[in-house]
């Protein structure tokens, strides 16, 4: 959607803060012993408290109130019986909606244990290059310089990036117009950012794969080689100074 009002930017700045605090109090929580699914329901609750619905189950019937991806997995895992354990690689992802606005947020985070260090900097890496990918949000600019900032962040710090996944437009739903914000350059991609468009922009980095496949469940999405997955994401609005982001 594109950002008209200031009912638009208090609804949206609303449902930013929401899904920022649930995704923070799943963060904190993730401790080794837990499973994925007491973890979607610190998330759900948190949702549940300020009022707000879950998006993916709303909008896809998803089964789970928020994705919880773990090592290999890189979006849309499903919250179950599977225990967290030392050191792994905890990437939570929480949409939700209130008063007809969407928002959607994820990171990734590495539980204590030994032997993490690669995870850490893999973790580190997607968080900075999403904030690279970020900077470039401005009206006026190519919506392709969004993925080359990623990309080219992914790339100094050693890590590949998932060509399969990206980014969308968010707001009036959990995916909407522009689609398809790649996380490199593609050249071939015209389109230029607009005045208060709303973007939910993801970077996916992996510590080797390119493409992500499907799991049998129809939902869980993972690396086909094992290689680590760490995804960071916010909701922005475009502005002609540059992005704001909701989700903090
Ligand atoms: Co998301
Ligand atoms: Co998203």
């Amino acid at each position: 959607m594109t950002v008209e009002t200031e009912k638009d930017w208090e609804g949206l700045r609303r449902i930013g803060r929401i899904v920022a605090a649930a995704r923070d109090e799943m963060l904190r929580a993730a401790k080794p012993g837990m499973t994925t699914l007491e973890l979607d329901a610190i998330g759900e609750s948190a949702l549940r408290r300020y009022g707000a619905t879950p998006a993916p189950r709303k909008e896809y019937g998803f089964p789970g109130a928020t994705c919880i991806s773990v090592n290999d997995v890189a979006a849309h895992g499903i919250p179950g019986r599977r225990t967290l354990r030392p050191g792994d690689l905890v990437n939570v992802d929480v949409s939700a909606e209130l008063d007809g606005y969407y928002a959607d947020t994820g990171a990734t985070t590495v539980l204590k244990g030994s032997d993490s260090e690669r995870r850490r900097r893999l973790a580190e890496c997607s968080r900075q290059a999403l904030m690279a990918g970020i900077a470039e949000a401005k009206s006026g600019t190519k919506l392709n310089r969004i993925g080359r900032a990623i990309e080219r962040a992914a790339r100094s710090g050693g890590f590949a990036v998932i060509r399969n996944l990206a980014g969308h437009g968010v707001g009036r739903k959990l995916h909407e117009e522009p689609d398809g914000i790649v996380n490199y350059e593609d050249k071939r991609d015209a389109r230029l950012l607009t005045n208060g468009v709303v973007l939910a922009i993801e970077s996916f980095l992996s510590t080797g794969a390119e493409y992500v496949v499907e799991d049998p469940d129809g939902w869980t999405i993972r690396t086909p080689d094992r290689s680590l997955v760490a995804q960071f994401e916010h909701t922005v609005v475009v502005t002609g100074r540059g992005p704001v982001v909701l989700t903090v």
